[in-house]
Formats: structure tokens, C-alpha cells, sequence
């Protein structure tokens, strides 16, 4: 499968440049996860397009290998899914402790085979993550839900469309039931989904596969099961988070920036909060430009939320850029309990940012200062990257990069492109060159 687990890699840069040029963006890992997950819901041949090359993706196809379906790369970012062949209906520990997105393999498989079997997911680096109301969901629908010796397994006679409400807006758990309810019988309406694009991307891709899913998007979702699915091809909407994270390098560096290949409705609440640090943005119909060339950075308050609110994943790049403005902000997270540990690595840079419980109060400072530090997490660790590009003097080392490599696609050569000064190392070099120099 070849994840290349190379913990010890680092990306090294010189920060100070502003970062000028255009920026490609990939497809959308979180949509991509998901959509190779529904792909093996028919017996027939899915063709999907736009699939990011990264190491997430890479963890997901071994899963869907591991339990039978056969997967061919057409090219760099296609792929042609077959699950006529899955046999087993249990994914083992190995995948979930990777990504917790093959739970996405539950709803899939309880449509398809009444039956599947998912190593139960632990907690991660941002918080406790519990799967109750996916759970609530596949009860739901007339599945019986066991948990025991380190597993959740799901089954059923028939599933049975219901009405459920889900008491917290949950991307994961709207789309583990969109899933199911697409091959239950009758009707099935999911109230206060989560509107995220990539709910939208999942529904539109099991459409094509002939299920009758309406309202995505939207906070009510409607679904009228299917007795089967079929074959189809399929493209991947643009990453926002990748997209978002160019967009904040661009303005944490001063630069000038076109972010191409991206739907900017998705990018609205980045947008915004770009506008009022006081960045000029100017949207395409496929691409955004960010300028911040010359401009000082102003202050703001952000709050995460479910979308169209402003993206938890795009929090600590927030962070990172408020960090550098002129005056006193203040960065909310209301999604994830534990999601300002990196604030410790940014402190280190020189930035001045007090956290209390779960929100950060942040001082600007004129700029950062390069220092070693290691990335936390995925989200995390690109905005470190952006750190280290910001900071006018000394080098950064940006340690963990794998974290960083899970969910973005040739991180160092886009922003190399854009003209950064950052190179992918491994890192036991970098060690005994420390050696030698305190020997
Ligand atoms: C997805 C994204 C992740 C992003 C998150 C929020 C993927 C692969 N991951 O994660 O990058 O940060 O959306 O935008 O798409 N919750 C419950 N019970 C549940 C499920 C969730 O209480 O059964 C809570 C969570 O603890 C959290 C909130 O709901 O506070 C949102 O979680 P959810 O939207 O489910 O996140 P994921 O789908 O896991």
C-alpha cells in the first residue's frame, strides 16, 4: 500500500518572503474519504476524479482493499473502485487508529450487506470524539449496534427509514446515514444535518449512483431508499481547507496571491475574516486572489462553527495570522475541545497568545522568530509552516511533517512554486548535525 510512514521527515524553510504567484488546489480529502467509501456500494464500477494525492486517501484505499474491493490507479488522481468482491465486512484497528474516516466504511457496508464491523475509534490529538449519533442514526434504522472487545458492529433484517434528529450538527454521523438510509427501505429524513460541502459532494456522487437523496446542503436532509446503486464517474470537489491555508500563507507573508481551481461560495467565512484582517480579496468564478502586499494586519474576533460558519479546521492558520496584527483578537473554538495545543510550538516563535478553556486571546507581535518546533496535528502543523514562512528571521523546523502530509498534497513544492524557502528533510540528519556541532 506503501503509506510511507516516515515519521522523522521535517520541512525546513527561511521565512520573510512574501509568498507571490498561483496556487493549484487539489481535491478535497474530507469529500474524498467519504466518496471512496460509497464508491464500493454498488457491485459495478466507480470511477472517481480530483482524488488528492495524500496519505489519508492512500490509508482509505488500503482499507477498501483489505476487505475485498479492487482499486486501479488511472492516473496520479483517478481511480477506478470496484466492490463486487468484498468479502470480509470488518475493518481492522490498523485503518481506524490511521483514520478515523474508515468508520465511513460502517454506513457503507450496512446499506450494501446489512452487516459490517469497524475497530471502534478512540479519541485524537483535538478531543474526545464520540460516535453516538452515528449510532443513534443505524439504530434509527433498524440496525442492532453492539460494542465490545474494541469494536462497534452493526446489522440487520431490513433497514427501515426513520426520522432522526441529530442532536449536534455532526459531519461524520450525516453522512454514515446518508450512506445507510440511501439502500434502506422507504423514506428516511435527517434533521439538522451538517451543510458542509462535502455532505453535499457524498450526496451528489450516491445520485449519480442512482440513490434519491434531497435537501443536502440543507439542514434537512431527504432520502427515499433504493433497492440498489449503480455504477457511475465522479469528481471531487476542491479542498477549502487546503485552499484556505494558501489564502492565509499568502496574507501571513505579505504576498499576492491566486488560489485557482476552487468553488469560492465554499470559502465565504474565510473570506470574510481575510476582509476584515484587512486583506484585499478579489474571487473568479474558479479562483480567489488574496493580496496583502503592503498592508498591515488588523485584528478580529473568529468563533468556529459548523458551515457556512468559519471551518474549525481552518482555526489554527487563523490563529497564526491574528498572531501577526496589529492590536488584540480573540480566536473561539467551539467544535473540538483540544484544539489549541500548538499554541505552546507558536509561543516558542515569539507569539504572544494566553489560551482559557477554549479560547485564545492574542496579543499581535511585529513578527515571528524561527524556531524548532512540531506539528501537533494535521491543521496544526500547516500553520506552523505558515509561522515559519511569516517569521523574518531564522530558520524553522517544522518537525512531524507526516501530520502534515495526511491531508495536503506536495505541501513544500506549492509553496516552493509561490516562492518560499522550504525543503522537505529527514530529520535524523538535522539531529547529527546538532550532534557535531555541541560535540
Ligand atoms: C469532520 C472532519 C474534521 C472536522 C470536523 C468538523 C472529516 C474526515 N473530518 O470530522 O476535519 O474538524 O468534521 O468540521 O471529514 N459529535 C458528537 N457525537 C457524534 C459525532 C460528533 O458529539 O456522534 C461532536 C464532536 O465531538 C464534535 C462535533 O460533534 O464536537 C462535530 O463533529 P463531526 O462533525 O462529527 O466531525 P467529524 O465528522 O469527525
Amino acid at each position: 500500500m506503501g503509506t510511507g510512514m516516515k515519521k522523522m521527515d521535517q520541512y525546513r524553510m527561511r521565512g520573510g518572503r512574501p509568498l507571490y504567484g498561483s496556487v493549484e488546489i487539489s481535491g478535497a480529502k474530507n469529500a474524498a474519504l467519504a466518496i471512496l467509501a460509497a464508491a464500493v456500494m454498488t457491485d459495478d464500477v466507480v470511477v472517481v476524479d480530483n482524488v488528492p494525492d495524500v496519505r489519508d486517501v492512500r490509508v482509505m484505499i488500503g482499507a477498501l482493499e483489505d476487505i475485498g474491493a479492487r482499486i486501479r490507479k488511472l492516473d496520479k488522481h483517478k481511480l477506478e473502485i470496484c466492490g463486487a468482491g468484498i468479502t470480509g465486512l470488518s475493518v481492522d484497528y490498523e485503518y481506524i487508529k490511521k483514520i478515523r474516516a474508515s468508520y465511513y466504511l460502517l454506513g457503507a457496508l450496512l446499506g450494501k450487506y446489512r452487516k459490517a464491523e469497524v475497530a471502534l475509534p478512540g479519541g485524537c490529538a483535538i478531543g474526545s470524539r464520540p460516535i453516538d449519533l452515528h449510532i443513534k442514526g443505524f439504530k434509527a434504522l433498524g440496525a442492532e449496534v453492539d460494542i465490545g472487545y474494541g469494536l462497534i458492529s452493526a446489522s440487520c433484517e431490513h433497514l427501515l427509514g426513520n426520522h432522526i434528529y441529530l442532536d449536534k450538527v455532526s459531519v461524520g454521523a450525516t453522512i454514515n446515514i446518508l450512506m445507510a438510509a440511501s439502500l434502506a427501505k422507504g423514506k428516511t429524513i435527517i434533521e439538522n444535518a451538517a451543510k458542509e460541502p462535502h455532505v453535499v459532494d457524498v450526496a451528489n456522487l450516491l445520485n449519480s449512483m442512482g440513490a434519491n437523496i434531497r435537501g443536502a446542503g440543507t439542514d434537512v436532509i431527504r432520502i427515499v431508499g433504493v433497492e440498489r446503486l449503480h455504477g457511475t464517474e465522479y469528481s471531487v470537489i476542491p479542498d477549502q481547507i487546503e485552499a484556505g491555508t494558501f489564502m492565509f500563507a499568502a496574507a501571513a507573508t505579505h504576498g499576492d496571491v491566486l488560489v485557482k481551481n476552487v468553488i469560492p461560495k465554499h470559502l465565504e467565512a474565510t473570506t470574510a475574516k481575510l476582509l476584515e484582517a484587512g486583506c484585499e480579496i478579489v474571487e473568479y468564478d474558479d479562483a480567489v486572489r488574496v493580496v496583502a502586499k503592503g498592508r498591515q494586519l488588523h485584528p478580529t474576533q473568529v468563533t468556529t462553527l459548523p458551515y457556512p460558519g468559519f471551518p474549525t479546521d481552518m482555526q489554527p492558520q487563523m490563529t497564526v495570522l491574528l498572531g501577526l496584527a496589529q492590536g488584540t483578537s480573540t480566536v473561539t473554538e467551539s467544535i473540538w475541545e483540544n484544539r489549541f495545543k500548538y499554541v505552546d510550538e507558536l509561543r516558542r516563535m515569539g507569539a504572544d497568545i494566553k489560551v482559557e478553556s477554549n479560547i485564545a486571546i492574542i496579543c499581535g507581535v511585529p513578527t515571528y522568530t524561527g524556531a524548532r518546533v512540531s506539528a501537533p496535528d494535521l491543521r496544526a502543523g500547516a500553520a506552523l509552516v505558515i509561522a515559519g514562512l511569516a517569521a523574518k528571521d531564522g530558520e524553522t523546523i517544522v518537525d512531524d511533517v507526516y501530520y502534515i502530509q495526511r491531508g495536503y498534497e506536495e505541501f513544500d513544492e506549492k509553496l516552493r512554486r509561490l516562492g518560499a524557502e522550504i525543503e522537505l528533510c529527514s530529520s535524523e540528519r538535522t539531529n547529527k548535525r546538532l550532534m557535531k556541532k555541541v560535540s
